[in-house]
């Protein structure tokens, strides 16, 4: 595979992506510019990152390998990767990052462009972090009396027959979430107030209620759904195993305002523009972390008009739906960013598990980012060049006539 150009941004970016997908398995910076990059006499020769699991959650472990002794520190996710990143714009010139889904190479040259080769991925799995030979929270999770009442799983902790999928999509989406979490690192005192939009049943709210017990966070974890007898079921179960914490309102995403600030927002399939809806809550109330798994993606496709350059795949309906979907959850994440969050779409669970298997995530940006002008210069054209009229979380956000 030849090498393109990328940028020494992007180089953490595919690392936080693989990060956040699971699909992290190491990471080696070597080559150092000139020894004068580093301190005199240090000799440090390259820079090695692996995932360990402490007490405080999934971290970053750098490990220093100088001629003759190794320094190894331990680092929240970002600030760890932040790390990795200056050290790779100034002083190594070579990184190569395993992950699960395709290995890079990069190498910065002295101007500074970055040249990356991606190829097949040498490990098909994460290396094993100590408890994760066994999964203690899909155990407990599977255990739990509600996912027991709700349906999915038997007494025995096994998914019932057609469960399995949803079993798998709310253990991944719970442990991506407290990754999140670890990362963000809660710049509120007092319960978390969480909301799930969409939320059907409940598996996913009576998940999240219980997971962020199990971390000793008191929290306020707010279901809302159109349905009024799920919201009626969902809070006689709650009422029933005491989670106080927990409840169920009846009515649209869109009209549903907090009654707190709002910390995490999470939408687990919400069909269509109910993720926009989702979206646009999450943004206009400032969470910390918000955290959809978009699907039923109708909006775009009946717009879209392809540029000239794409001809090729207007004969084909498949191609021309999945094409609106990328566009449709490309511009959302464009829109976080606009809107002061880092984004993240990544693949949350295996395609077997879910065809509906994206993840559209967006931490709130404490400080940096691109400059918002070159976000919208780039939001514009792209709007431009498929001829598109209208986008629900766009219009919600006036960045488009309604
Ligand atoms: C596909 S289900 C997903 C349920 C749940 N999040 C899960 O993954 O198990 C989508 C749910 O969102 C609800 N819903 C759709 N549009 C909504 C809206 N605008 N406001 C509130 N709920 C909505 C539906 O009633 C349905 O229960």
């Amino acid at each position: 595979m030849p090498e393109t150009p990328d940028s020494p941004s992007l180089f953490v970016a595919r690392l936080l992506d693989a990060w956040d997908a699971s699909a992290f398995v190491k990471l080696t910076l070597s080559s150092p510019e000139s020894q004068e990059d580093v301190r005199p006499g240090d000799g440090l020769r390259n820079l090695k990152a692996r995932a360990v699991d402490l007490k405080e959650g999934r971290m970053l472990s750098l490990v220093e390998c100088y001629s003759n002794r190794e320094v190894t520190r331990n680092h929240a996710s970002r600030d760890g990767a932040r790390l990795l990143g200056e050290a790779f714009a100034k002083v190594f010139t070579k990184a190569h990052l395993f992950t699960t889904g395709g290995d890079f190479q990069f190498r910065r040259e002295r101007s500074g462009v970055v040249r990356v080769k991606v190829s097949r991925p040498a490990f098909t799995q994460a290396p094993e972090r100590s408890h994760d030979r066994r999964n203690p929270l899909r155990e407990g999770l599977a255990a739990e009396p509600f996912m027991q009442k709700l349906g999915v799983t038997a007494p025995g902790g096994q998914p019932r027959p057609g469960m399995a999928g949803k079993l798998r999509q709310v253990v991944r989406f719970v442990e991506i979430l407290g990754h999140l979490l670890d990362d963000w690192g809660r710049p509120n005192s007092g319960p978390i107030q969480v909301a799930d939009m969409g939320a059907g049943k409940g598996y996913l709210t009576f998940a999240l209620a219980y997971a962020l017990q199990k971390r000793g966070w008191e929290a306020r974890v707010t279901g809302v759904e159109l349905r009024s007898e799920l919201v009626e079921s969902g809070n006689r179960l709650a009422a029933e195993l005491g989670m106080d914490g927990l409840r169920f309102v009846q009515g649209r995403i869109d009209d549903w305002k907090p009654e707190e600030r709002l910390d995490v927002l999470v939408a687990l399939h919400a069909c269509n523009t109910a993720t926009d809806d989702a979206l646009f809550q999450g943004i206009r109330d400032g969470a910390g972390l918000i955290v959809t798994s978009p699907c039923c993606h109708q909006e775009l496709r009946p717009q879209i008009r392809l540029p000239s350059q794409l001809a090729v795949v207007a004969g084909h309906g498949i191609l021309l739906e999945r094409q609106a979907e990328i566009l449709t959850d490309a511009l959302r994440a464009r829109l976080l960013e606009m809107y002061g969050y880092d984004s993240r779409v990544f693949e949350f669970v295996e395609p077997e598990h879910s065809g509906k298997n994206l993840m559209l995530a967006g931490v709130l940006r404490r400080e940096g980012g691109r400059r918002p002008e070159l976000l919208k210069g780039e939001f514009r054209e792209a709007w431009e060049a498929f001829g598109l009229e209208t986008q629900r979380l766009a219009v919600l956000l006036g960045e488009v006539p309604r």
